[in-house]
C-alpha cells in the first residue's frame, strides 16, 4: 500500500478517519530537482483545528527551505483544513500563489464561482512535477481549462488582468516573521478584492497576543474580525460562529513553543 505504482496512489485511501469533500488527485513518487514526492506511513495526524485523526499514511512533498529540506505540502488533515476557507471563498479570476502539489489550485478551479485560475509558481521543477504526473489533467476538462500556470516570483508578480481573489500559500511554516510583509506586497501587486493566505488565523492570533500582551485563553469573533480589518487587507473570514474558538484551539499546535514568539515581526 505504501509504494506508488504506475497508476499512482490515491491519497484519500490513506486518510483514515478523516474525510473531506474536496477533490484529491492521484500522485506518484519521484524526484524533480531538489523536490521529492513520497508516500509515507503515518498512524495519526492533527487537523488544523486541533483534533487528531487516525491515518494510514500520506503523500508528501519535501524540498529546500532555509538551507535544509522541509515538508512543504502533504495530503493530511491540517493541510486540507487550512486551505478550505480560501478555496470556498475564491471567485472570478483567482490567483493561486504557490503550486506545491497542485491540490489547492485544482480545488479552486472546481469552485463554480471561479471563472479563471492563474497559478504563480517560482520553481520550474515544481511545474515539471505537476506536468509529469498529470495532476491538473486529472480534473474534469471544464475545470482544467480554467487554469493557467505562470513561472514567476509571487512576491513580484503583477497580473495582466484584474484579479478578484487571491489564495496565497508560498510558505513552509504556518507562522513566519515576514508573512505580513509578504502578504502586503501581494495585495499591492494584485489589487485583489478578496485575499486568503495560508496560516492567516495563526497570524491574526499573533496580532491578538500583541494587543493583549499575552496569549489569550479565549477570543471572540468580533475581535478577530476587527484585527483582520485593522490590517487594511481584504482578508476572507468565514461566517462560522466558532471561528475565534477554533483559532484559539489551533494556536498551541501551529505556533512556535517559545513563549515570546508573537512579539517578533
Ligand atoms: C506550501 S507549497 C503550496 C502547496 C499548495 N497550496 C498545494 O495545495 O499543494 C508552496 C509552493 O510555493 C512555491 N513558492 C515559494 N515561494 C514562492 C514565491 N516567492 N513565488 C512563487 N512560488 C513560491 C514553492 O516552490 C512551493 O511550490
Amino acid at each position: 500500500m505504501t509504494s506508488a505504482d504506475d497508476a499512482g496512489i490515491d491519497p484519500r485511501l490513506l486518510l483514515g478517519d478523516f474525510s473531506s469533500s474536496l477533490w484529491i488527485p492521484r500522485y506518484r513518487a519521484g524526484t524533480w530537482g531538489p523536490w521529492t514526492l513520497s508516500v509515507i506511513l503515518m498512524t495519526g495526524a492533527r487537523g488544523y483545528w486541533g483534533k487528531t485523526y487516525g491515518m494510514a499514511g500520506t503523500t508528501i512533498l519535501t524540498g529546500p527551505s532555509e538551507g535544509s529540506d522541509a515538508s512543504w505540502m502533504s495530503i493530511v488533515p491540517a493541510e486540507i483544513e487550512s486551505q478550505e476557507i480560501g478555496i470556498a471563498a475564491a471567485y472570478g479570476h483567482t490567483a493561486v500563489l504557490g503550486m506545491g502539489m497542485g491540490w489547492c489550485a485544482a480545488n479552486v478551479a472546481l469552485n463554480p464561482a471561479v471563472e479563471r485560475v492563474t497559478v504563480v509558481e517560482r520553481d520550474p521543477h515544481i511545474i515539471e512535477l505537476i506536468d509529469t504526473l498529470g495532476i491538473l489533467d486529472q480534473l474534469p476538462p471544464e475545470a482544467r481549462a480554467k487554469i493557467t500556470v505562470v513561472e514567476d516570483d509571487a512576491l513580484a508578480w503583477r497580473p495582466d488582468r484584474r484579479v478578484d481573489s487571491v489564495q496565497a500559500d508560498i510558505w513552509a511554516k504556518f507562522v513566519e516573521p515576514q508573512k505580513w510583509d509578504d502578504v502586503r506586497r501581494i495585495q499591492t501587486n494584485t489589487g485583489a478584492t478578496s485575499l486568503y493566505f495560508w496560516g492567516q488565523e495563526m497570524e491574526l492570533y499573533r496580532l491578538a497576543c500583541r494587543e493583549l500582551g499575552h496569549e489569550p485563553e479565549r477570543l471572540d469573533r468580533a475581535t478577530i474580525i476587527r484585527l483582520a480589518e485593522s490590517t487594511g487587507l481584504p482578508l476572507v473570514h468565514p461566517d462560522w460562529p466558532d471561528y475565534a474558538d477554533r483559532i484559539v484551539a489551533a494556536a498551541p499546535w501551529w505556533t512556535p513553543k517559545d513563549g515570546k514568539w508573537w512579539r517578533a515581526e
